[in-house]
């Protein structure tokens, strides 16, 4: 018996770090996804295999606890903190702590670029080994035990990530209940800086400047909430596609300046975010915790300009759709 499930990457679109206040966010699923395939073995054990799609070849191959890295890759030990708790976890709900399980992942996402490269291991993982023991759990059950690993791995999440990446589509969130909004196409260039940042460490960051000034960070929080309601109004809303990317351009780029306030924000994540804005988009903006990652900008027009000039400012550009899909089970058989 083996089966295998994928799930999505995710780009918050408006929203981080004030999330973790309570304030609402949207994010959506994008087309990377990660494959994990989960079957049995005799030993008892809890066996990962990780391939990058991107860089082909064996790369971990973990056991117990023992890791093996046979190319480098420097952030799998990570993620395969996440794969591991994923099982264990799926292991305990469905009392079956004994049973030996291998899973096999090949992933698109890039791994520590703020895209949910964890997440989606997570969604894709329990997916594929609660489907393994035999446990019935709704997408959204998945989500929510994905953000039980987040909080075991990494301390602190708001759950956006998990959520996303199991329902797909796009996501209006707010402490950890979620709504889907309606789909629309949305023309996007993302530009990944070629550095990570610490979600843990900016969460951390933003935490202790609010502490020492709530009376002016608490307003920023504010305003970022704000924001997001405005935009969910304008998804949600009566206007033609052209007036709706226009207005959503404005707020990210409201936004953009907002998360720099709050200091997550580097040169290099705003050197692409105005090269993209110079060569026609309609709005850029950080998304995820920032301090490296990624960037987001809207090019309904100016795609491929837009994705040169992130390029030219170093970055790396993925032109890149929203997925309506979230967790897919991609066959169970023998
Ligand atoms: O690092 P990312 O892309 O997963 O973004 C994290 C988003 C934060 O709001 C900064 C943290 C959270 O848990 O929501």
């Amino acid at each position: 018996m083996k089966v295998t499930a994928s799930a999505p990457a995710k780009i918050i679109l408006f929203g981080e770090h004030s999330v973790v206040y309570g304030k609402p966010a949207i994010a959506a699923a994008i087309d990377l996804r990660t494959y994990v395939g989960a079957r049995f073995n005799e030993n008892g054990r809890i066996k990962i295999e990780a391939r990058d799609i991107k860089t082909p070849g064996l790369i971990v191959s973990f056991s117990e606890n023992e890791i093996y890295f046979e190319s480098d890759y420097g952030k799998a030990a990570e993620v395969l903190s996440y794969v591991r708790q994923s099982i264990e976890l799926v292991r305990e709900e469905a009392d079956r702590n004994e049973r030996g399980v291998t899973v096999s992942i090949t992933s698109e996402i890039p791994v520590g670029a703020g895209l949910g490269s964890s997440a989606a291991v997570a969604v894709a993982t329990i997916g594929a080994v609660s489907r393994l023991l035999g446990l019935e759990l709704s997408s959204e059950e998945i989500g929510k035990l994905g953000h039980r690993v987040e909080l075991l791995v990494q301390g602190a999440s708001s759950g956006i990530d998990p959520t996303v990446s199991a329902m797909g589509g796009f996501i209006h969130y707010q402490n950890g209940n979620f709504e889907h909004l309606p789909f629309m196409e949305l023309p996007l260039v993302v530009g990944y800086t070629g550095s990570s940042g610490s979600t843990k460490e900016l969460v951390e960051m933003v935490r202790e400047s609010y502490e020492e000034m709530p009376e002016v960070i608490g307003p920023v929080l504010n305003s970022m909430g704000m924001l997001v309601e405005k935009a969910r109004d304008i998804i949600t809303g009566e206007h033609g596609a052209n007036v709706k990317f226009k207005l959503l351009g404005k707020l990210m780029n409201v936004n953009h300046g907002l998360l720099d306030a709050l200091g997550v924000s580097t040169k290099k994540l705003s050197e692409l975010v105005y090269a993209a804005r110079v060569a026609g988009a309609l709005g850029a903006k950080i998304t995820g915790a920032g301090g490296g990652g990624c960037m987001y900008a809207l090019a309904p027009e100016r795609q491929s300009e837009v994705a040169t000039a992130i390029r030219i400012a170093g970055g790396t550009p993925m032109i890149t759709r929203i997925s309506r899909e979230g967790l897919r089970i991609e066959g169970a058989g023998k």
